[in-house]
């Protein structure tokens, strides 16, 4: 039953341990059955008795053989059961055959990891690239070796939960000159994306069942983070001055909380009104229920100063603050702040070290050098300057190309806009279409929890230079003029 191949890369030994082993879980050989001696095999099979005899000191160690003085060796008798049990079949997947899989009901409300056609590729209107090819590559890497260089034992052992000091107050000075936050160093939790700000929170603030106003139309990961934490979901409409609180009040008063994205609503990019931004302080002060601000691209605005955060706002630390370095820097730097009232943040570190302890040091430390040494001011101007170019080109382009069919919605900041589309045309189905073609748009309808209200694409100019914007969107016309 044991046959080896001298020519193959496989060595000897490993090849007669996996043979038998295969045979006793395949149950052709079965519990007390004889082997043959190292001797009878070696001869058998013309090798050497030294891989024989390595072969079945692994398979006695680990259980598949047994030894009785003075008679051999055999299969073990004590087998556990699962190896024994289950009928083998060659072909067949070991998932096919092992009977009932379950799985939480929450993980089966999720889309698999293959996604929407149109998140498959990347080109001219995907959302959250950016011009990496500005980034400055040589003043990063310079900082990252040098951190590799000089790592200090010191900084090799477990770590804060808030992230390391450096770091915080790095971002906690950022956050009170540049967006008028209302912190202190101990107040910022150094996270690895903004759907891990959000999991933190709900674990700490909210219970499963509890109800969270989500602004309607929405980024998808937020929604899908907050219903992982099992919160329930309230759609609450956007307007043209952002989330629409007597809405939300009329759908559900007591809602535990609210999310949203005042400075730029993702994907309308409206900005929250002063007296929305009042009303919903207000409410929440009133009802008990916490904000969820998500701050995630406000540098980047065109024509105005950047918009003061909510939290500035907020006289009742009723306000989680959450930040990301996936716009300003780069998306697989895996960096995003929170800032997080103060009387929370015990428990907020509590629930951290229960998930995952504390962030890891090296790019906190990187990162805070690339801050205290300018580059990071320096790459928002360059930026800045760079995005509003390809926004106001990307616009013209569309006036040219669609006139007023398209209406352009919300470019004012951020490295996207939306455009919506006429009555009776569907963006679900032009976005497959354009898949095909390697155009990748995001549909509107995507971002609506319940029925969407309106069709259309936000469309991304973060990586497509100005010169290249009217033939990206020519690709455009001719696909939604195919519909
Ligand atoms: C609304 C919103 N929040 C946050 C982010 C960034 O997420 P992260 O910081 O996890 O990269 C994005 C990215 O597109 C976004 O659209």
């Amino acid at each position: 039953m044991i046959a080896v191949d001298r020519k193959a890369s496989k060595p000897l030994h490993v090849q007669i341990y996996d043979a038998y082993r295969a045979i006793i879980v395949a149950r052709n050989l079965r519990a007390g059955q004889q082997i043959p001696s190292t001797r009878d095999l070696a001869s058998e099979l013309g090798i050497s008795r030294i891989p024989v005899l390595n072969a079945y000191a692994q398979l006695l160690a680990e259980g598949y053989f047994e030894t009785r003085v003075g008679a051999g060796t055999f299969v073990s008798s004590s087998l556990p059961d699962q190896l024994t049990s289950c009928e083998y079949r060659a072909g067949e997947r070991a998932e096919a055959r092992s009977g009932p899989r379950l799985t939480s009901r929450r993980s089966a409300l999720l889309p698999g990891r293959e996604g929407a056609p149109w998140t498959y590729g990347s080109g001219a209107f995907s959302v959250g690239q950016l011009a990496f090819d500005k980034f400055p590559l040589h003043a990063w890497s310079t900082l990252v070796s040098r951190h590799c260089r000089n790592v200090r034992a010191s900084s090799l052992n477990y770590g804060d939960s808030m992230g390391s000091k450096d770091f915080r107050e790095t971002v906690a000075t950022y956050l009170r000159t540049a967006r008028a936050v209302h912190c202190e160093a101990d107040q910022i939790m150094a996270v690895s994306g903004s759907q891990q700000a959000l999991d933190i929170s709900a674990r700490v603030l909210l219970d499963p069942g509890s109800r969270v106003w989500i602004e309607e139309p929405s980024y998808q990961l937020t929604r899908y983070a907050l219903t992982m934490a099992g919160c329930h979901l309230i759609p609450v409409p956007v307007d043209g001055e952002g989330l629409d609180v007597a809405a939300g009040i009329q759908r559900s008063r007591t809602a535990r909380a609210a999310y949203v994205t005042p400075s730029h609503q993702f994907p309308l990019g409206v900005t929250m009104s002063a007296s929305r931004r009042l009303q919903l302080l207000d409410w929440a002060q009133s009802a008990g229920s916490w904000i969820l601000e998500d701050d995630y691209d406000s540098e980047y605005r065109y024509e105005k100063m950047p918009i003061a955060s909510l939290q500035g706002l907020d006289r009742n630390s009723r306000v989680i603050y959450i930040g990301t370095f996936s716009k300003t820097l780069f998306p697989s730097l895996r960096l995003v702040y929170m800032v997080i009232p103060s009387d929370l943040v015990d428990r907020f570190a509590g629930v951290r070290r229960a998930m995952d302890l504390f962030p890891a040091h090296l790019y906190q430390a990187v990162l805070t050098d690339f801050i205290r040494e300018g580059h990071f001011a320096r790459h928002i101007r360059k930026t800045r300057l760079l995005y509003s170019e390809r926004r106001d080109a990307l616009v013209e382009a569309l006036r040219i190309e669609f006139g007023s069919l398209l209406d352009v919605v919300g470019g004012e900041a951020g490295m996207h806009l939306v455009v919506t589309l006429p009555k009776g045309m569907l963006d679900n189905k032009i976005s497959v279409r354009a898949a095909a073609q390697k155009l990748w748009l995001w549909p509107l309808s995507a971002c609506y929890l319940s029925k969407a209200l309106r069709q259309g694409f936000i469309l991304g100019f973060g990586s497509t230079k100005a010169a290249e914007m009217r033939q990206a969107v020519r690709r455009l016309r001719s696909v939604v003029m195919g519909a």
